[in-house]
């Protein structure tokens, strides 16, 4: 059913790709996948899958939906929900992105050393290299007291196959809890 307008999603925004030669298991950079999901975005808000999408975003839960899919890079739309995080975890070998389609989440990324917060709002975006540690949750909007799902679309390259989730410990170290093989994006905790 996605086949023709992801093809078109794809045939848009990879034509500028340039393979790089890379220890990384992926063709695509960072920067591929910052203009896919800033393209993945526009088509959620032109209406491009509102035939996949639901009518009203559940308030109470999270809720994702699979754009794109394709050996290289799978694509995502994500609503987040107050009070629901993700637990600090990574992509395995994967790299990603996103971008913030509407309302505002918060992330919390292991340094190395201590968590630091950021906050990302509605237009902002993000990459994840290999190794990004990191918790996400919904946000407030600035300056709005309504507590709207937050949309935003992520893209993973190579498709995401597992995650590993980690906890700070006393001493102040990062530890692995556990990891899942999964193709599910931002795990909710
Ligand atoms: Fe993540």
């Amino acid at each position: 059913m996605l086949s023709g307008l992801t093809a078109a999603l794809i045939f848009r925004t990879l034509p500028g790709v340039c393979p790089v030669l890379s220890a990384l298991p992926t063709r695509l950079r960072p920067a591929d996948l910052l203009r896919i999901t800033d393209q993945g975005a526009s088509d959620v808000l032109d209406g491009r899958f509102d035939s996949v999408l639901p009518a009203t975003y559940p308030t109470d839960e999270r809720w994702s939906a699979r754009l794109h899919s394709d050996d290289d890079l799978d694509v995502w739309l994500i609503s987040w929900v107050p009070d629901r995080s993700t637990e600090l975890h990574d992509h395995a070998g994967s790299i990603g992105a996103l971008t913030v389609l509407s309302g505002s989440v918060a992330e919390l990324r292991w340094t190395g050393e201590s968590l630091r917060h950021r906050r990302l709002d509605a237009g902002d975006q993000a990459s994840f290299p290999l190794g990004w540690v990191h918790d996400v949750m919904w946000a407030p909007e600035p300056a709005s007291a309504a507590r709207r799902p937050t949309l935003s679309v992520h893209a993973y390259s190579p498709p995401l196959t597992a995650m590993s989730y980690y906890e700070v410990t006393q001493q102040g170290s990062l530890r692995r809890t556990r990891s899942e093989l999964t193709d599910t994006p931002e795990g909710d905790a």
